[in-house]
């Protein structure tokens, strides 16, 4: 048993939480102190605001997924590092619980579904008590700081303090024996492990991705000029649930179309992609399911019409050339700071042989025109989570403070097995336009006459899931039509 939602859908056994512990545990040798447990908190479920009812639906705390592969909440667990041994701390559930949520699940339940060593429910002492019982002197929390967004996730438990070890309900204090506890060696060695995905984590995010694919053929097909953008969203949803039982979406559609295409993260509450489709518009539609909590991330742009015009073929064709160079040069050993800059310098030229550009194209990546055409990082790591964690650990460089550099959500050099977007874009976005023409460093590359016949068309992305492999990347996001022909001829 572990996880998935019917024969249809790809069935995940718990030995790839087996490995990942192990990978963890093995990393941890000769760094941890003996007698060391890693303590982690599994997420708790919210509700909407301060209704009662009405619970956003529960999706796992990665870190505690990427351990265990538990979907339940409220859950601690524990790995005794000396030993390898791991268990679970589920949470007591109240009598009544069954009826208003269902089975209360007993502890063979969770250990055979999980693989884990010992299942204990969770009175207020279970945790100090089995810790204490097993002499426990030294604890590893993760906290971890996101690198893009500043957030923090908090070291689990919270209740845990150097020296003195609280019990784990909420309100009450209990000082039951001194312990060590320690928060700076687990995150970027568990941050790290998580950027190289094993043969069964690629197994699901090939899986994610491929469902993906299918669901963006789904809205190619079925969206028509005059139809809503949230339409295709729903195609998107639907097709990826009914079809390929992804409860959880990565992140927000990003269903733009027209002028839309430049916003990069269309979709969100001021734009709840609610913009009435037009013949002649180009879509770009952003949208990637999760399964098993990891995650997928595709970009298609296609004419609504099924029928590009001469302008939108010269985007989409430099944006594609973008694209196919950085899959081909993205190899182990490379670092992604050059093929952001690469990708830029493709899609310069091509605007320089369209006419909407003009001088030395070096000069021009040099003086970070790029930027004013895309503004955003060519891509980033994905995993567990979308914009996934260990961007900026190994032998990454400190984050740029240059236009669209600054934007890169990683730096490291490209391994085998990191899983990383190619996601270049051109967008005609009119404020960096015109600050760009009013900066005598870069108006002197731009024709703006002919730059004014492409604003407020919006924009082009062509994003995929890319493993790196020496033996030549491997496309997760593959079977799907990518070139101008290949989609007019689809959509027809
Ligand atoms: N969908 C957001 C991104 O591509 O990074
Ligand atoms: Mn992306
Ligand atoms: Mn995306």
């Amino acid at each position: 048993m572990s996880f998935d939602c019917g024969e249809h859908t790809l069935h995940v056994k718990p030995d790839l939480f087996v490995e990942n512990r192990r990978r963890l545990v093995e990393s941890l040798a000769g760094k941890a102190l003996p007698g060391s447990f890693v303590v982690l908190q599994g997420g708790v479920g919210k509700p909407r605001y301060n209704v009662d009812l009405d619970e956003v639906v529960f999706r796992q705390e990665s870190y505690f997924f990427w351990t265990f592969g538990v979907h339940e909440s409220e859950l601690f667990g524990l790995i005794d590092v000396d030993s390898g041994k791991s268990v679970l701390f589920p949470p007591l559930l109240p009598e009544d619980y069954h009826i208003w949520e269902g089975k209360v699940r007993d502890e063979a339940w969770f250990r055979e579904k999980y693989q884990v060593d010992e299942v204990i429910f969770k009175n207020e002492f279970a945790i100090s008590d089995y810790l204490e019982a097993n002499k426990a002197s030294m604890l590893y929390l993760l906290e971890a700081q996101n690198t893009d967004s500043g957030s923090v996730l908090p070291p689990a438990p919270s209740q845990f303090v150097p020296g003195i070890l609280y019990s784990l309900s909420q309100n009450n204090l209990l000082i039951s024996f001194q312990i060590r506890s320690d928060t700076s060696l687990l995150y970027p060695i568990m941050a790290n492990l998580r950027v190289f995905k094993t043969d069964l984590e690629l197994q699901v995010m090939r899986y994610a991705s491929q469902i993906a694919c299918e669901a963006h053929k789904d809205v190619m097909k079925t969206l028509k000029p005059k139809m809503y953008e949230y339409q295709g969203e729903s195609i998107f949803r639907h097709h990826t649930h009914f079809h390929g039982g992804c409860r959880h979406l990565a992140y927000t559609c990003i269903a733009a179309s027209g002028e839309n295409g430049a916003v990069m993260h269309h979709g969100g509450p001021d734009a709840p992609n609610n913009r009435q489709t037009k013949d002649g518009d180009m879509c770009v539609f952003d949208m990637g399911p999760e399964y098993n909590c990891y995650s997928s991330d595709v970009t298609c742009s296609f004419p609504v019409n099924g029928k590009f015009t001469p302008k939108q073929k010269i985007i989409y064709n430099a944006v594609l050339k973008a694209n196919l160079a950085v899959f081909e040069a993205a190899k182990p050993g490379v670092r992604w700071t050059d093929m952001h800059l690469l990708g830029e310098k493709i899609m310069l030229t091509e605007l320089k042989a369209a006419g909407l550009l003009q001088g030395d194209v070096d000069k021009m990546v040099q003086s970070r025109l790029g930027a004013v055409f895309q503004p955003v990082g060519l891509g980033h790591l994905i995993g567990l989570d979308i914009h996934d964690v260990g961007g900026y650990l190994g032998d990454a460089l400190p984050r740029s403070l240059e236009p669209g550099l600054k934007n890169l959500r990683t730096t490291r050099t490209l391994q085998e097995r990191m899983v990383i977007t190619i996601e270049p874009g051109c967008y005609f976005i009119d404020q960096l336009l015109d600050e760009a023409l009013a900066d005598p460093k870069l108006s002197k590359f731009l024709i703006p006459a002919k730059i004014d016949e492409f604003r407020g068309s919006g924009g082009v992305r062509i994003e995929d899931v890319v493993c790196i492999w020496a033996k030549g990347n491997e496309n997760l996001s593959k079977n799907l039509p990518r070139t101008v022909e290949e989609i007019e001829r689809f959509m027809a």
